[in-house]
């Protein structure tokens, strides 16, 4: 079975944007691999969160994932830093690291644009960091997004160049886990393409609104004048409505509708009702888990304590080999 490993950012509440673009794609991958998905706290350290603020957004992105059906009986789910044999493996792959390629790298670059005044060391050493990650398993796959290819990469070269200097066939290069036609983008509500809370919360939908915030969100919805001849393309904004049906409503509620666009019919008021409506119900299973799951401290905890110690068990051989690889060996 392939070792399928994949990192979480601790962003706070999830949207059906990650729902349909992440979750959905790891509550199938763990059906059939041996999967590892923690929540990269340290990582999110680089840009100095508060520390309640990075407590909350643990807490809630690991009930969110929980809730939507990422299964503890069948993955193994931590959260990174309780497993300090990262930082032990990061630190012993530094030392074959050059600081160059490591300030070529795309994201660093964008993080300096971004944040000029907070240029930490932890966010040059981000890609070793990640390569730890992902090494100190062994994973085989590594389901990326285009934005994380070059780190992958980078872990490849890493691996190549510890079994290259010290002469062993050790790690294996991981290699980026493919979905296929599967990966889709979920639009905004906003108008733009993508729905993110990086880029304008209002444009998001998140697994842990209420019917009622749903509603109200989806009402205000951008549109327009509606069409003025029949069979004409959509506007983004209009597109992006349908793409939304489509994600979450039954196929014959997007045809209906499909259909009295064409026609010169259509009333957006009434199509944003019925996408409301099918949002809630989508989302009242997964709603309904999250209610239970937060007040639920002990299961988490439960959950949390297992995945360390299988994560454990898994990493802490890695860096007993690598350090003996490297000459640290009792005298
Ligand atoms: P945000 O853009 O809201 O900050 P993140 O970058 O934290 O979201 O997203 C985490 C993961 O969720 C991404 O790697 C991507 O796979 C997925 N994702 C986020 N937004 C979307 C979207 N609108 N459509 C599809 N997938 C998405
Ligand atoms: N850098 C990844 C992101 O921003 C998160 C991450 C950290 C990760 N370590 C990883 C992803 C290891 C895959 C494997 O989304």
């Amino acid at each position: 079975m392939d070792k399928v490993l994949s990192g979480i950012r601790p962003t706070g509440f999830l949207h059906l944007g990650n729902y349909f673009g992440a979750l959905r794609n790891f509550i199938k991958m763990q059906q059939e691999n041996d999967c590892y998905f923690f929540i990269a706290d340290y990582h999110s350290l680089t840009t100095h969160p508060t520390p309640t603020d990075l407590r909350s957004n643990v807490k809630n992105v690991l009930i969110d994932y929980l809730a939507a059906g990422l299964d503890p009986e069948k993955a193994t789910i931590y959260i990174q830093s309780d497993l300090p044999e990262v930082c032990e493996l990061s630190l012993l792959l530094s030392m074959n690291v050059y600081v160059g390629e490591l300030q070529r790298v795309s994201s660093f670059k964008e993080k300096v644009r971004r944040q000029p005044n907070n240029v930490n060391a932890g966010l040059l050493s981000y890609p070793i960091l990640m390569a730890a990650d992902i090494l100190v398993h062994r994973a085989d796959k590594v389901p990326v997004g285009k934005d994380q290819e070059q780190h992958l990469e980078m872990t490849r070269d890493f691996a190549q160049r510890f079994n290259h200097i010290y002469g062993v066939d050790y790690f294996k290069l991981p290699v980026a886990y493919n979905f296929g036609q599967e990966l889709v983008k979920i639009p905004g509500l906003d108008g733009s393409t993508k729905m993110s809370k990086s880029d304008n919360e209002n444009s998001c939908v998140y697994l842990s609104d209420t019917p009622e915030v749903i509603k109200k969100k989806v009402m205000k919805a951008v549109t327009d004048s509606g069409p003025t001849e029949p069979n004409q393309p959509k506007p983004q904004a209009i597109e992006n409505l349908f793409a939304l049906m489509r994600a979450v409503s039954a196929p014959e509620t997007v045809q209906f509708f499909e259909g009295e666009y064409n026609e010169c019919r259509i009333r957006y008021g009434d199509m944003k009702k019925q996408l409301a409506a099918d949002m809630t119900a989508f989302i009242a299973p997964i709603h309904e888990r999250i209610m239970e799951l937060r007040s639920n401290d002990e299961y988490l905890r439960k959950v949390i304590r297992n995945g360390a110690e299988r994560a454990h068990a898994s990493a802490a051989p890695t860096v007993r080999d690598v350090r003996e690889i490297i000459g640290i060996k009792p005298l």
